[in-house]
C-alpha cells in the first residue's frame, strides 16, 4: 500500500487539523500517550544547560515534558505546520518554537545533544533526508529518540477501526485520520525501523515497548 503524502500535502493536513489535534489526541489514546511520552524522556538523561531539539514537536507536547524534568535545558521545538506551532506557541511561553523543515534545517553540524521526534518519522515525506538532517545537527554521542506506533497486531488493528470512528463522532476531520492510519500501516516495524536508523549512521541504545507494543521508542546515539 502507499500512502499520498507530499510535503505540501503533510503541512495543510497538519494546518487543518491543529486546533482538534490535542483533543483527538486524548480522546484516542484515552491520555495515555501523554504518559508514554512523559515516561520516554525519562531515558534520555537531560543535564542543564544540554541543547535539546524537539523535530515535528506539532502542539509541543514532548518539548513541554521536556521542559518540564529539565527546565535548565535549552530546549526548541521545530515543525513545518504554522497552525500546529501557533498552538504550541500558546501552550508553552517559555519554550522556543520555530518553523522548520526537518528535511533541511538551518542548524549548523554537531548542534544538539539530543533530538525528539515523536509521530512524526512516519508522517514525512522524505524520512531518509530527516534522519540524515538529524544525524547532522546531532553532537557525536548525541541521541535521538523516536516515538511511533510500533507492532501491527490484534490491538493495533481495533485502533485503526476505532480511530476515524472517534474522529467522525467528534467531527473531526475523518479523511485525515484515515491517511493517519493508512500512514501507520505502511510504517515500519520497530526492528526494521531500528536497521534504518543504523543506515544513517545511528547506533542502536535501546527500544521500549508500550501499550502491547502498538506504541515503540527507540533511542539512538551517533
Ligand atoms: C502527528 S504530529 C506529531 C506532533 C507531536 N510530536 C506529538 O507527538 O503529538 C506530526 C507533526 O510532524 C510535522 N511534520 C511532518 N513533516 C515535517 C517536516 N518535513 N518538517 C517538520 N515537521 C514536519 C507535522 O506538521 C505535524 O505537526
Amino acid at each position: 500500500m502507499t500512502v499520498f503524502k507530499t510535503p505540501e500535502y503533510i503541512q495543510n493536513l497538519f494546518n487543518t487539523i491543529a486546533e482538534k489535534y490535542d483533543f483527538m489526541n486524548n480522546a484516542m489514546s484515552f491520555g495515555l500517550h501523554k504518559f508514554v511520552k512523559k515516561d520516554c524522556i525519562t531515558f534520555l538523561d537531560i543535564n542543564p544547560h544540554d541543547k535539546v531539539l524537539d523535530a515535528c514537536t506539532g502542539t509541543g507536547d514532548i518539548a513541554e515534558l521536556i521542559k518540564k524534568s529539565q527546565p535548565l535545558a535549552e530546549i526548541i521545538g521545530a515543525d513545518f505546520s504554522e497552525n500546529m506551532l501557533d498552538i504550541a506557541r500558546i501552550k508553552n511561553k517559555k519554550i522556543e518554537f520555530i518553523f522548520t523543515d526537518i528535511t533541511n534545517t538551518n542548524f549548523p553540524d554537531n548542534t544538539f545533544h539530543f533530538v525528539t521526534m515523536g509521530f512524526g518519522l512516519r508522517n514525512i515525506s522524505n524520512p531518509e533526508k530527516a534522519l540524515t538532517e538529524v544525524y547532522r545537527i546531532l553532537k557525536p554521542g548525541g541521541k535521538f529518540l523516536h516515538l511511533d506506533f510500533g507492532r501491527k497486531n490484534f490491538v493495533s488493528k481495533i485502533f485503526n477501526i476505532l480511530v476515524p470512528l472517534v474522529a467522525k463522532m467528534f467531527k473531526g476531520d475523518s479523511d485525515s485520520y484515515s491517511y493517519l492510519i493508512k500512514s501507520k500501516t505502511v510504517f515500519p516495524e520497530p526492528e526494521e525501523l531500528i536497521k534504518d536508523f543504523e543506515k544513517s549512521g545511528f547506533n542502536f541504545v535501546m527500544r521500549k515497548d508500550y501499550l502491547f507494543g502498538v506504541i515503540s521508542m527507540q533511542i539512538m546515539k551517533k
